[in-house]
């Protein structure tokens, strides 16, 4: 059990929150809820007294004889701040001590997390962007909102992530807590995701059953351990990952272009995408019509490897700036074959999973041999997408804190 402090902006999303709140309490978590004045407005003290079993204050002259304004930060495990408003950002920015909330901001010690929602001409102006990026550089996690609906009719980036996304970045933060080492604040991730497509002509493709939910449980590992996430999506048909900026993609060049353009600066590089090595010569304009007899041979020339060019491209750049993880399907598992593709691919780690019997491609579920290219092998036994993530990422992040 851990002790959370949920805080609620002033923000319709705040109904989201009871969600968050329902399920923070379900896993055990002792829950205490600090919203704002305003946040009342949206939803009322007795619905949080009711989910959460404690008190609520939103002002610092409430049971001041338990000096709630800086206990209730000392004591904290972890602070979720959800919905983050424009305005409660550049409180929370400029260490303002207004009302119960960010006086506790300011005596906790924990991780904390904000999570934005707002419509999306105040969290893209200028002043709320310059507060979260005050915010991150202090260590705080400040998850992107998603983009869509907002309130009325319009739509763009400014939702509160689904309360789901919020409480599996919650958990995974306070999971992360044992293991300190484990944490990416500001370092950069970047994660391939998915399966890439070779169009033979407008309406027909060459393609493999990679969903993208490996890669986007690295996503979410990263983001909860503080980290600035980018993912290169091939045709992924899961709804992105919250906090982490999502570049699709259909081709292994598109790719292959995108992953070296987003490669300069990131600290961890993870490819789990399942890349096609080959490609048809041609792409008909005009679709292959049936009567024309199949199109035989579909002649194929090789894609470029994505995960040998980072590699290489990192080896140039200087020792150890970046660690590069790449991935193996196989369907056998022969560890002479699985060591010498490592070397081939020049990269850090190979994780090296059977893919088949229940595992891998499109399931919940995935094992792993983790190769080091030290020589090093950790075996990952049978768990969850995003567990297995987490242990990558603790594996890939102890190489950046020796
Ligand atoms: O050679 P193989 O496809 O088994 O290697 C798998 C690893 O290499 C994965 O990490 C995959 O993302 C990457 N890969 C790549 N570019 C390719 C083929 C595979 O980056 N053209």
């Amino acid at each position: 059990m851990s002790r959370v402090i949920l805080g609620v902006g002033a923000g319709i999303a705040a109904y989201k929150a009871c969600e968050l709140l329902r399920r923070l309490r379900e896993a055990g978590h002792q829950v205490r809820v600090i919203p704002t004045g305003d946040a009342l407005r949206f939803v009322g003290a007795p619905t949080w007294e009711a989910l959460s079993g404690e008190p609520v204050a939103t002002d610092v002259w409430t049971s001041v004889e338990e000096v709630p304004h800086v206990r209730l930060g000392q004591g904290a495990d972890l602070v979720v701040v959800a919905p983050a408003t424009a305005d409660l950002l550049a409180r929370a920015a400029a260490g303002m001590a207004s009302d119960l909330l960010t006086a506790t901001l300011l005596t906790a010690r924990c991780p904390v997390i904000f999570a934005p929602a707002m419509h999306t001409e105040m969290w893209e102006h200028p002043a709320t962007q310059a507060n979260v990026a005050t915010l991150r550089a202090r260590g705080a996690i400040v998850v992107d909102p998603a983009a869509g609906r907002l309130t009325g009719s319009d739509s763009g980036p400014g939702r509160l992530p689904e309360p789901a996304a919020l409480f599996e970045i919650a958990e995974q933060t306070l999971s992360s807590l044992t293991d300190r080492a484990g944490s990416l604040a500001s370092r950069r991730v970047l994660i391939s995701a998915g399966g890439t497509r070779e169009e033979l002509d407008p309406v027909r493709f060459l393609g493999n059953w990679s969903t993208g939910r490996q890669g986007y449980a690295f996503a979410r590992a990263a983001v909860a351990r503080g980290a600035e996430v980018t993912v290169v999506a091939a045709n992924v048909e899961l709804p992105d990952p919250a906090g982490a900026k999502v570049i699709p993609v259909v081709s292994a060049r598109e790719m292959h272009a995108a992953m070296l353009a987003e490669a300069p600066g990131a600290d961890i590089v993870v490819m789990t995408a399942a890349v096609a090595d080959y490609r048809p010569v041609t792409r008909s304009e005009r679709k292959i019509k049936k009567e024309a007899g199949p199109p035989s041979p579909v002649e194929l020339t090789e894609n470029p490897d994505i995960l040998a060019d980072l590699a290489a491209r990192r080896a140039q750049s200087g020792p150890a700036a970046q660690v590069v993880v790449g991935f193996a399907a196989e369907t056998d598992t022969d560890p002479d074959a699985a060591r010498a593709k490592l070397a081939r691919k020049g990269c850090d780690f190979l994780v090296v999973n059977q893919v088949g019997n229940g595992l891998g491609f499109g399931t919940g579920d995935n094992e792993a041999v983790v190769l080091g290219a030290d020589g090093s092998s950790a075996v990952i036994g049978r768990r969850s997408k995003d567990a297995l993530a987490a242990a990558v990422l603790d594996l890939a992040a102890a190489r950046i804190f020796p």
